[in-house]
């Protein structure tokens, strides 16, 4: 049985994008396996958020977790700030930790460009604290969109450096996992290739947007004036909708609009109706859902604490014999 450990950033409703790169793999990786799903909001804290915005974030993650069949009583579903042993695995990685290889990290050298005035010390030591999540509880799978592929090869860095400064086979080499083929990247409706809240909130489709919503953010999709040569490559926007209709609509609808591409008589008008109505059919279940799980907060409170116990009950474990492998030793 593999251990599998997950985790998700806490900034608002929870997107397609999340969906497909993460959560659809926890659910059915919850039924085979040993699993820990948390919600990242010590990450969170690098855009400095307000507290209440803080907390009302992770209560949306929380019950969207819940809403996409996460179960609480088959996999272990915590807060990371429930498990301060994270922030102990943190500091002991960052002495050997370079600045070098962190400066390298794409997603850091991304946010010096995107946001200057906040390049604060915990965007540079991100992955170090990814790090210390994933392997706290010696995992070997980590489900994860194609964007955090970098982020996993710097935490086997870090295990097996650890594994070798001490001469000690203690930590596994952890993996990141899909369940299609490939480690997925769901594309922006801004033409963006990836579907992501930070860039652009009209690029994102919240699995918690009205149908209303969801027709008025795929009517305005980027497209382009019309099928060029079908031997040349698509615009970037029209490509992201074909890609979007492989995923929600049936084989034979994508087929047709293919099909009328090709044949130069598409209109883009109506394969974005087709799109957002097979969207909508896809999220209307699990909105349904949150409705109902965000009023119950003796249930959201009840989860939370078996999530920290039974997190705390792993990472303990890890974090003692780290300790007495560097040599913290009891007098
Ligand atoms: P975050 O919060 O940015 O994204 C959460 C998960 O969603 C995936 N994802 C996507 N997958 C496909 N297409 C997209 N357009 C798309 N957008 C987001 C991400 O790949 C991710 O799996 N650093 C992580 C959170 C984290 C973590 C961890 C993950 C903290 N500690 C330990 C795994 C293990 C992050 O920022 O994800």
């Amino acid at each position: 049985m593999a251990i599998v450990v997950s985790g998700i950033r806490p900034t608002g409703n929870l997107h397609l994008g999340n969906y497909f790169g993460a959560l659809q793999s926890f659910v059915k990786m919850q039924e085979e396996n040993q699993c820990f799903f948390f919600i990242a909001d010590y990450h969170s804290l690098t855009t400095h958020p307000t507290p209440a915005d803080l907390h009302g974030n992770v209560k949306t993650v929380l019950v969207e977790f819940l809403a996409c069949g996460l179960d609480p009583e088959k996999a272990t579903l915590y807060i990371q700030s429930d498990l301060p042993q994270t922030a102990e695995l943190y500091l002991l990685l960052n002495m050997n930790a370079y600045i070098g290889e962190l400066e390298r990290c794409t997603s850091f050298k991304e946010k010096i460009r995107t946001q200057p005035q906040n390049v604060n010390a915990g965007l540079l030591t991100y992955p170090t604290l990814m790090a210390a999540d994933i392997i706290i509880h010696k995992a070997h799978q980590v489900p994860v969109g194609k964007d955090q592929e970098q982020h996993l090869e710097m935490t086997r860095t870090f295990a097996n450096r650890f594994n070798r400064m001490y001469n000690i086979d203690f930590f596994p080499e952890p993996v990141a996992y899909n369940f299609g083929e490939n480690l997925v990247k769901i594309p922006g409706l801004d033409g963006n290739l990836k579907m992501s809240k930070s860039d652009n909130e009209s690029s994102a489709i919240f699995l918690a947007d009205s149908p209303e919503i969801i027709r008025k953010k795929v009517m305005k999709a980027v497209t382009d004036s019309g099928p060029a040569n079908p031997d040349q490559p698509r615009s970037q926007g029209v490509e992201n909708l074909f890609t979007l209709l492989s995923y929600f609509s049936f084989p034979e609808t994508a087929a047709f609009f293919e099909n009328q591409y090709n044949t130069g008589s598409i209109r883009y008008g109506d394969m974005k109706k087709q799109l957002a109505e097979d969207i909508i059919r896809f999220t209307t279940p699990f909105r349904e859902k949150m409705m109902a799980l965000s009023a119950d907060e003796g249930y959201l409170k009840k989860v939370a604490l078996m999530g920290a116990e039974k997190a705390q009950a792993s990472a303990g474990k890890t974090l003692q014999e780290v300790r007495e492998i560097i040599g913290f030793k009891p007098f």
